[in-house]
């Protein structure tokens, strides 16, 4: 009885975000999937080896001056995106989940580092993880609410995947200066796994998406150290 008490509030707060798209015609809910430019504090609750940013300043702009695992002084990328849709709040981390009524918003599946390739960063959450993390929370929320109302809920929703960078930065630190077939293959190598990624994501009920691209990773300071007039490395940029 109680069980189904619980199901039904579900279901209310459910349909209540399907509503919302008629009205505003936004998505009742993102799914983020990337690296440090989103992460809202997976990795918080990774190994202690892996990437933190659980500590001040980070975060010193942030509502109450917390660090939150936000790889920022205040809000990033999944916060604005999240409120350009409508939603009053950022999806929460998914490590962080300890009931499913956390997930009817979304859920942030970033993790600082990470990359398209599994062997990018290390200590924390790859692409294709991401992706069975997202498996898990589609078949969460299948089990309680019916497989036709979340292939609905799927569908409107947004998908927002920023990612790549970590990929590059290590890759292009690998090649031969000068060697224009090997960067191309590079970069071949890559796009086509990120298209798998996305076409998996489809095949698990994704329809709406924003997919980023990767900045000038030539500008970041940690490029432009070894230059002697710090100006931007063009070739990094380039690739
Ligand atoms: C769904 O996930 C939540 C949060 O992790 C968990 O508490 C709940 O038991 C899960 N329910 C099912 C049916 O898997
Ligand atoms: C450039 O890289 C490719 C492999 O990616 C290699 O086959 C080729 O020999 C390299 N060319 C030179 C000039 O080093």
């Amino acid at each position: 009885m109680a069980k189904k008490t619980t199901t039904f509030l579900l279901l209310n707060v459910f349909l209540a975000a399907l509503s919302t798209l008629t009205m505003a015609a936004v998505s009742p809910a993102v799914f983020v999937f990337g690296d440090s430019l989103v992460d809202v504090g997976n990795n918080n609750f990774l190994p202690s080896d892996a990437p933190k940013v659980n500590f001040p300043p980070w975060g010193i702009d942030y509502p109450g001056r917390t660090p939150t695992g936000r790889c920022t002084n205040g809000f990033n990328y999944a916060d604005y995106i999240a409120k350009a849709v409508g939603l009053a709040m950022s999806p929460p981390p998914f490590l962080s989940l300890s009931n499913g009524n956390q997930m009817l918003r979304g859920v942030n599946f970033a993790s600082g580092g990470a990359g398209i390739l599994d062997t990018t960063g290390g200590d924390v959450i790859a692409m294709a993880t991401q992706i069975e993390d997202f498996e898990q929370v589609a078949a969460n929320l299948t089990e309680r609410l019916g497989k036709q109302s979340v292939a609905l809920f799927l569908e409107k929703s947004l998908f927002n995947l920023i990612i790549g960078s970590n990929d590059i930065y290590t890759l292009y630190s690998l090649l031969s200066p000068g060697n224009s077939t090997q960067k191309d293959e590079t970069v071949v190598l890559i796009l086509d796994k990120f298209k798998h990624q996305i076409e998996r994501l489809y095949d698990l009920g994704a329809r709406k998406f924003a997919v980023l691209g990767v900045a000038a990773l030539g500008c970041v300071p940690l490029a432009r150290v070894p230059i002697s007039s710090y100006a931007c490395n063009e070739d990094l940029n380039d690739l």
